[in-house]
């Protein structure tokens, strides 16, 4: 049996806290070690869809995935290549994906929803078609809110990584989402919180600021040292990158990538054949 390709869902119950930023730049950065990405954007806002430029027109998205059986619409007909982005590709959302809470809210187990059909779990569906073999990693972008539709994302998730941004909202948002996935651990035995990223760490000179230090400082009270992860900081060059379909190691500063290739370092356990493709990450980098 090909071994099944690990799902990596950044999590966060608040806007702003940077999952489309870290999933988009985390798949980005895999891409380019030739590992083949399939993105999910389970957002209605699909901030991820339009990033990557994809337009759905009207092919199958995330929607008719989550609401038809799998025998009607096998999963790769919602699979999108994305323009001119070598091994990546997308299970796309549009603002019609909000209904799909109807339909996660009827359903016994909503939090498993997305999981199963990701691994199209299911008698009819035949072995070629079992779709995460064919990729190395699929990373989901979840809503902000707590929906079903964040709670099926949350649910289809092997490794969770708290995206928080360093302020007092960003605390917040820790607290809730560590919360959740607290409740919800029992119910998804395949997860693991793997790490925490602050995000828009605020530096001036050599030093972060006040309100950047005393906030990470209480979130690694929260996580744990462990699971504290490198900070993101507020640049302009990470949406410069996003703005350029780019990463910003190719606008010259790579090692702004430095927090997403140690994200990456965490998931290599869970990479099977594809771990080799990563190459050694240089601590001494930062
Ligand atoms: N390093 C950064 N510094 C400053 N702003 C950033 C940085 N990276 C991303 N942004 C901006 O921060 C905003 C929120 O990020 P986003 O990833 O969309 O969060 P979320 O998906 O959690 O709502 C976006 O407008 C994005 O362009
Ligand atoms: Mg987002």
């Amino acid at each position: 049996m090909p071994k099944q390709a690990p799902t990596l869902v950044p999590l966060a119950l608040a806007g702003g806290q940077g999952k489309t930023t870290i999933a988009l730049m985390t798949g980005r950065i895999l891409a380019s070690y030739g590992i083949p990405v399939l993105f999910v954007d389970a957002d209605p806002q699909a901030s991820l869809t339009a990033f990557l430029g994809v337009d759905p027109e009207d092919r199958p998205t995330l929607l008719e995935v989550l609401t038809r059986s799998p025998d009607k619409l096998p999963l790769f007909k919602a699979i999108h290549a994305v323009p001119e982005s070598e091994n990546i590709f997308l299970i796309p959302s549009t603002d019609e994906l909000e209904n799909a809470n109807h339909s996660l809210a009827a359903s016994p187990s909503s939090i498993n929803v997305l999981r199963n059909r990701i691994q199209q779990v299911g008698e009819q569906v035949k072995k070629e078609e079992k779709i995460t073999s064919n990729f190395g990693i699929i990373i989901i972008d979840p809503p902000p809110e707590r929906s079903h539709l964040a709670l099926t994302s949350l649910g289809s998730g092997d490794c969770w990584v708290i995206c928080a941004e360093a302020n007092i909202k960003g605390v917040q948002s820790l607290k809730r989402t560590k919360g959740l996935i607290e409740t919800c651990q029992s119910m998804v035995p395949a997860g693991e919180l793997i790490g925490t990223i602050p995000f828009r760490a605020k530096w001036t000179g050599l030093n972060p600021t006040k309100v950047t230090r005393t906030n990470i400082e209480v979130m690694e009270v929260l996580v744990g040292k462990d699971l504290m992860l490198p900070h993101v900081l507020e640049s302009d060059i990470y949406k410069r990158a996003i703005d350029e379909q780019t990463l910003p190691g190719t606008l010259g500063y790579e090692h702004l990538e430095f927090p997403l290739r140690s994200l990456i370092e965490r998931m290599r356990p869970s990479l099977g054949k594809y771990a080799k493709s990563i190459p050694v990450l240089n601590t001494e980098e930062n």
